[in-house]
């Protein structure tokens, strides 16, 4: 219902993009598999950093069979590799369907293989809410695949956890130096299990109201300061709430994202507008089309 009435309010129709009047971002509608729409959004222009969040093959988007998934998956992937600069990095978001032994994880780490990227990291960040609790340990980890092209950037990150042991020496040359590293923050570092981010949920000032698989923006902030340096070009393929474009805006980057619905592709680029004009980064417990949805009550009540 609410996405008939959103729609003739969408900018952008599929096979179009929006250009950022302030000349940093674009969003496209379209599909990611599209190989003649994403060469028009990108231009030959080269990715420094990919960010990709793809539906995982569950029931809230659509299901396929693990094969037809992964062939899907090979078109974007391909599509990613080709525009990686000679030092990128491509992170992943991935799920594991537990009932189903784990697909598509296993199957989409096989065809990372063939794509000649380096390995680099597997992340888990843990959610706060899970499932499964009652026959079954309950589900909370949200698996991130880091590759990597060339030697790119990589800039330690830290949590806001503080370091309680201080003091870890090490002897290099019979003396004892301590490891500097550890002696640049009082906090420590997240590693690759991220425990210190909170799942977004209607209290937090980001949620989008509409978008169920909106990720947390600490998480993909994290991922943009490791691994691009500012006014890097950041895409992402799978936009739905705009959080990467977003954090893109709030750390110098340039972003290119799309989505294959025109209501997601419209959220973001609200998203960042409402960041503009409010320094908000979401709506919160309020929704970006509250003002259309207002009127058609309002139509509704004459
Ligand atoms: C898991 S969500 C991405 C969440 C996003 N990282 C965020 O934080 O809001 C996946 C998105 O991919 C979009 N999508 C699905 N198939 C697509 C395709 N073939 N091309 C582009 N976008 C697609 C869906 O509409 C959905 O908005």
């Amino acid at each position: 219902m609410i996405r008939e009435l959103i729609v003739p309010h969408c900018r952008l129709k599929p096979g179009e993009m929006w250009i950022d009047p302030e000349g940093r971002h674009l969003v496209g509608c379209g599909d990611a598999t599209d190989e003649t729409y994403i060469n028009r959004l990108m231009e030959r222009k080269r990715a420094d950093l990919l960010v990709h969040d793809p539906p995982y093959n569950v029931a809230m988007f659509k299901r396929r069979t693990v094969a037809d998934y992964i062939e899907w998956c090979r078109k974007w992937v391909d599509l990613s590799v080709g525009m990686m600069a000679d030092d990128a990095t491509m992170y992943v978001w991935m799920g594991a369907d537990q009932k189903n032994h784990f697909q598509p994880l296993p199957q989409f780490m096989l065809l990372m293989t063939e794509t000649g990227l380096d390995s680099r990291s597997l992340i888990t960040l843990r959610n706060q809410r899970g499932y499964g609790t009652q026959n079954n340990w309950m589900a909370v980890r949200q698996e991130l695949l880091c590759y990597t092209r060339g030697r790119p950037v990589f800039n330690v990150q830290y949590t806001d956890i503080p370091r309680i042991l201080r003091g870890y020496y090490k002897k290099v040359d019979g003396v004892t130096t301590e490891n500097l590293e550890r002696s640049k923050s009082d906090c420590i570092r997240p590693g690759n299990v991220w425990v210190d981010i909170q799942q977004v949920f209607y209290r937090m000032e980001e949620n989008v109201n509409g978008c169920a698989a909106q990720k947390p923006l600490k998480a993909i902030e994290r991922i943009i300061k490791a691994s691009s340096q500012p006014g890097d070009l950041v895409v992402d393929f799978f936009a739905h709430a705009g959080t990467t474009l977003l954090a893109c805006e709030r750390l110098g980057r340039r972003c290119v994202t799309l989505d294959i619905e025109p209501v997601f592709c419209e959220t973001a680029i609200r998203r960042l507008e409402h960041f503009r004009m409010t320094g908000k980064t979401g709506w919160q417990m309020g929704h970006p089309f509250a003002k259309e949805m207002k009127q058609k009550q309002v139509a509704g009540t004459r």
